[in-house]
């Protein structure tokens, strides 16, 4: 995948491992799961750690000794892996499932599922995540971190526009209902 090869990915994970877990579905709700995420995500994320684009104080040192060919390893690798998936919150999922299926008009968001699909599984080509069993506070701080303008490696400002018309409410409402898909 991306011209990476999964096998020498697994050589280069073991430091990743502590945190994203040796079988790339992390414990700690603050580090995503990085398994069956699409490679081609993946590594924009690891050279945007490396170029500054994206700051994250555990990550950066991470990506900074990355070549090209580690990275497209790790994506290869970490892409292989199958995603252990979440049950939501039935009660918050309902608007959850409103906002993810049809944004909000009144405030100009836009529906989730128009880019990440209808069931969270994204689109490899265009480079839109997969969403599906998330961890909700990873979900929530990605949001909250887009709405503030600090994560700032989205193209066009994609999803800094969309975070900026969300309430809190809706931003834990819509974490939890992807982290049930
Ligand atoms: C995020 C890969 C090591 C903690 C990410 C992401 C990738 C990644 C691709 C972005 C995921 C996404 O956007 O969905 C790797 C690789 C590693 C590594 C390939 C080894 C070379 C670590 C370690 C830690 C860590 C050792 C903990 C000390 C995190 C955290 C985030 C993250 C906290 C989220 C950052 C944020 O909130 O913006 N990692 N990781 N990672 N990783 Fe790692
Ligand atoms: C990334 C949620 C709508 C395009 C993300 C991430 C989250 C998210 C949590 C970070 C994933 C991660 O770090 O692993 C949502 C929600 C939406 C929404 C809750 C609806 C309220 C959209 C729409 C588009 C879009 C409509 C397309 C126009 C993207 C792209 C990225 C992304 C391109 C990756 C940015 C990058 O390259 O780092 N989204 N999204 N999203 N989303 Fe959305």
């Amino acid at each position: 995948a991306e011209g990476g090869n999964a096998e020498a990915g697994k050589t280069k994970s073991a430091t990743c491992a502590a945190c994203h877990g040796a079988d790339g579905n992390s414990t700690n709700p603050e580090w995503p799961k990085l398994a069956g995420q699409h490679p081609s995500y993946i590594l924009k994320q690891l050279m945007n750690f490396k170029n500054d684009e994206r700051v994250n104080p555990s990550m950066t040192p991470m990506a900074k000794p990355l070549s090209d060919a580690d990275m497209a390893d790790l994506a290869a690798y970490f892409s292989s892996q199958t995603k252990k998936l979440g049950e939501a919150d039935q009660t918050k999922a309902v608007l959850g499932e409103q906002v993810y299926k049809g944004g909000n008009n009144a405030t100009g968001v836009s529906a989730c599922a128009a880019c990440h699909g209808p069931t969270g599984a994204g689109n490899p080509a265009a480079k839109f995540p997969s969403l599906n069993g998330q961890h909700v506070t990873y979900i929530k701080n990605q949001l909250y971190s887009f709405r503030k303008g600090e994560r700032a490696n989205d193209a066009g400002k994609m999803m800094r526009n969309i975070a900026a018309g969300m309430t809190d409410v809706e931003i834990d409402a819509v974490a939890e209902y992807i982290s049930g898909l």
